[in-house]
């Protein structure tokens, strides 16, 4: 790893050369969108709402996946970055349901505060808005995918946390839809641990906790951190209790 020098924003400044723009961008106290990033799991770069500008490229470039380079001259805020932006967002609305009144996450949503905070207050293409079926198979939780934005945050900490692989996504373009198993009812899953994991993740109310009614949700996303670094410390590998094998493999 070594240090690279860039612009941002008119600063010259320093990262290490591993680091992604978006990373950089945060240390800097500078505010950019996000919903499919979440710190813990690994990128996507399927919202787009991350977009920056990079001089000498031809096309916005997502923060999240663009790593730091030597020279890169970097702006994270113009006007044509806030119409991008807009636009994403109400291509976002216009795909399926987000009617807030009525759902569990209204005043808790990360789509809906990053709507706010861009300043959409009104959509200008037509709604799609398709009937999608709601999966409550499951005896504690909900999958709505009427609310769902397919940021695959549900789908990443299940595979990269849990380690279950449960979730997963089907089809291409606009009839993706996040799945279990083989595209099976949720409550007969036999991967799933109802660990909760997924539900705590997702940004909008596609995935709830049955009982919660109209703007009762709130999410909690602590434990991911509390986790990831947890595992990166060994701070649950006691050297004392460690089996034999583990103490060597240590010592290699
Ligand atoms: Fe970068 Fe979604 S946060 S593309």
């Amino acid at each position: 790893m070594s240090v690279v020098t860039l612009t941002l924003n008119d600063e010259l400044i320093s990262a290490n050369s591993d680091q992604s723009l978006l990373e950089v961008i945060r240390e800097h106290d500078i505010y950019i969108p996000t919903l499919c990033h979440m710190e813990g799991l690994s990128e996507r770069g399927g919202c787009r709402m991350c977009l920056v500008e990079v001089q000498g490229s031809r096309t916005l470039q997502a923060a999240c996946v663009t790593e730091v380079a030597e020279g890169m001259v970097v702006t994270t805020h113009s006007e044509r970055l806030r119409k991008y932006r807009r636009m994403t967002l109400e291509l976002i609305f216009a795909e399926r349901n987000h009617v807030c009144a009525v759902c569990v996450m209204n005043g808790h949503c990360e789509l809906q505060a990053v709507a706010a905070i861009e300043g959409m207050d009104h959509v200008r293409f037509d709604y799609l808005h398709p009937d999608l079926p709601m999966d409550i198979s499951h005896e504690r939780f909900g999958l709505d995918h009427n609310r769902c934005i397919l940021c695959t945050r549900c789908v990443r900490v299940c595979d990269e946390v849990e380690g279950a692989h449960t979730k997963d996504v089907l089809g291409r373009g606009i009839n993706c839809r996040i799945i279990n198993d083989l595209n099976q009812p949720w409550g007969s899953s036999q991967s799933c641990t109802s660990c909760g994991k997924c539900v705590e993740v997702c940004p909008t109310g596609a995935l709830f906790r049955k009982g919660a009614t109209v703007a009762e949700m709130v999410k909690r996303h602590d434990f991911l951190s509390w986790i990831t670094s947890g595992r990166e410390k060994n701070e649950w590998d006691y050297a004392g209790q460690a089996p034999y094998y583990a103490t060597e493999r240590r010592k290699e």
